[in-house]
């Protein structure tokens, strides 16, 4: 990070892309007990690397330490050690291969994924691609990103636990507004970046499905969320008793996936995978216990047909006559502060509705508007973030405590709006203020930035299914983990 301009400042603002500076953080929001004792060819880079804690220490300290971080012998010393490994990961040479446990194989990888990472980091250096370059500013760095996505696709091994039957464990509903749970879940369960040997894996994949608990486990009016949190305790327990891998790191490279809004309640329910295992959530409430740093935040997306068809695109700014869109149920506080202030004016820029009107079509006001609020409901979470996204509309995020998707990646301030709670009242105001040039380039940026939040059967690279995995993948290589115990 030598010339620090304003524009990388704002790389400091979030902990995540210190993955893409530091490297390493050693287990996050906890002392490495004496239980855990790093490998010794860890240990080195270790001694380089403090515990990150506010952001701005964070920050000053990673300047100086990245760049040492590929340089130290520690990371060379792992290079020579890593073994050939064959795309299915047999291992070739391995004359050292007994000395070395399957964990600390594949952390040397990762190791050295992270060092050419920081290498491309710290020389601003391009990659080539036949399919798609990330350049400009909706990216906080946007050759680390591409290098850091590159490895992904190279190293990125998941192993999916296959005990459990449909449709509690790995089947969800591909339908309605959490749709992208099931989507998701299909998706890993038949990717390419899923292995059968668990032995190489980087991430170990817990295929409860929440919303299906909800749907089938669920006894309707009883409040009781012990049920529920059984059906994952018991799968927890059974897979950290049949297999090694759970109790080797206690949880800390395994996911879940949910768009449920009771994931946060149900994963509460056992302690391990709440504190330490990576969940990949919608309702991703700082208040309520997602740690941005683990968790990934995952986007609400509603397709109602099952695909995007005919969800995307949209006229541009010139074609857009009315300033702000907002329709729908008053879930929540926030959007019970926007319909007393908002609901019964009579000014046609500031289109805000509890019930769509008649004659209007619902995504044709996305489409004829400037900006889309995106407040949060029940949860903070909304497909509207993505429809606006889709259909060409500067979001505005009307949100509290929420952690927004691919933030460690993705500059949202240069495609979308945050409006505080308390600015409700100045809302028009707020938007009039940006100048139009502003405007202009914040809807271009949205329409670029739209890849990343694209659902396509099959995936293709760099969409959302690719982004999320590239989420799970940044988590997994910011830390380093040992076992428990000797193996
Ligand atoms: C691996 O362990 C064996 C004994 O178990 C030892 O003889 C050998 O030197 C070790 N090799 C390395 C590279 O540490
Ligand atoms: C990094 O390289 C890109 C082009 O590849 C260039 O536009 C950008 O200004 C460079 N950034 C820095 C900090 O040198
Ligand atoms: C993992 O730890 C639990 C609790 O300590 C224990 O009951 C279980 O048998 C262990 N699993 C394995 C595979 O050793
Ligand atoms: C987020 O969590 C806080 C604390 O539990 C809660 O008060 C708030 O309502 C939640 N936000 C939403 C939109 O659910």
């Amino acid at each position: 990070m030598a010339g620090t301009s304003s524009s990388s400042k704002i790389v400091y603002f979030v902990v995540i892309p210190l993955i893409l500076l530091s490297g390493i953080i050693v287990i996050l929001n906890q002392k490495p007990s004496s239980a855990y004792s790093w490998p010794t060819f860890h240990n080195s880079l270790n001694s380089r690397f403090k515990l990150p804690r506010g952001r701005h220490s964070v920050a000053e300290k990673t300047s100086g330490a990245a760049a040492t971080a590929a340089a130290s012998p520690a990371v060379a010393a792992v290079e020579d050690q890593l073994p050939v490994v064959e795309n299915e990961g047999t291992i070739i040479t391995a004359e050292f291969r007994k000395n070395y446990s399957n964990l600390e194989m594949v952390e040397a990888r990762l190791a050295r994924a992270r060092a050419i990472i920081q290498e491309t980091e710290r020389n601003n250096e391009t990659s080539y691609d036949p399919d798609y370059v990330p350049t400009g500013s909706i990216y906080r760095n946007p050759n680390a990103f591409h290098r850091s996505y590159l490895e992904m696709e190279k190293e990125l091994k998941i192993y999916v636990y296959e005990d459990g039957e449909p449709p509690l464990f790995h089947y969800s509903t591909s339908l309605g507004i959490l749709g992208i749970e099931g989507i998701l879940i299909h998706q890993i369960e038949i990717s390419k970046f899923r292995t059968k040997d668990p032995r190489n894996a980087h991430v170990y994949f817990v295929p409860i499905s929440v919303q299906s608990i909800a749907t089938y486990a669920y006894v309707k009016h009883n409040r009781a969320w012990t049920p529920l949190q059984d059906i994952a305790r018991d799968y927890v327990n059974l897979i950290s008793t049949k297999y090694p891998y759970w109790n080797r790191t206690l949880g800390r490279d395994h996911f879940i996936l949910g768009c449920h809004d009771w994931t946060p309640t149900v994963s509460h329910g056992v302690p391990l995978l709440y504190k330490n295992s990576i969940r990949v959530l919608c309702n991703a409430n700082t208040s309520e216990g997602f740690k941005p740093s683990t968790d990934v935040s995952m986007p609400e997306i509603y397709l109602p047909d099952g695909t995007m068809d005919g969800l995307i695109g949209g006229p541009p700014p010139s074609a857009r006559s009315i300033l702000v869109f907002y329709a729908g149920g008053v879930h929540g506080y926030i959007r019970q502060v926007l319909m007393e202030q908002w609901k019964n004016n009579k000014d046609h820029d500031v289109q805000i509705h509890e019930y769509l009107p008649k004659d209007m079509s619902y995504y044709g006001m996305f489409r004829k508007s400037k900006y889309c609020i995106c407040p949060s409901g029940w949860e903070v979470a909304s497909p509207r973030m993505v429809e606006a996204i889709y259909m060409g509309c500067v979001p505005v995020l009307l949100k509290d405590h929420y952690a927004k998707p691919f933030d460690d990646v993705l500059d949202w301030s240069t495609f979308s709006v945050d409006v505080q709670v308390s600015e409700i009242p100045d809302l028009k105001n707020i938007l009039m203020a940006i100048p139009q040039e502003r405007y202009v380039e914040m809807q271009k940026m949205g329409i670029r930035v739209r890849r990343h939040f694209e659902v396509n059967f099959p995936p293709k690279r760099f969409d959302v299914f690719h982004m999320i995995l590239h989420s799970i993948w940044l988590r997994r290589i910011n830390i380093q983990l040992h076992e428990t115990h000797e193996s």
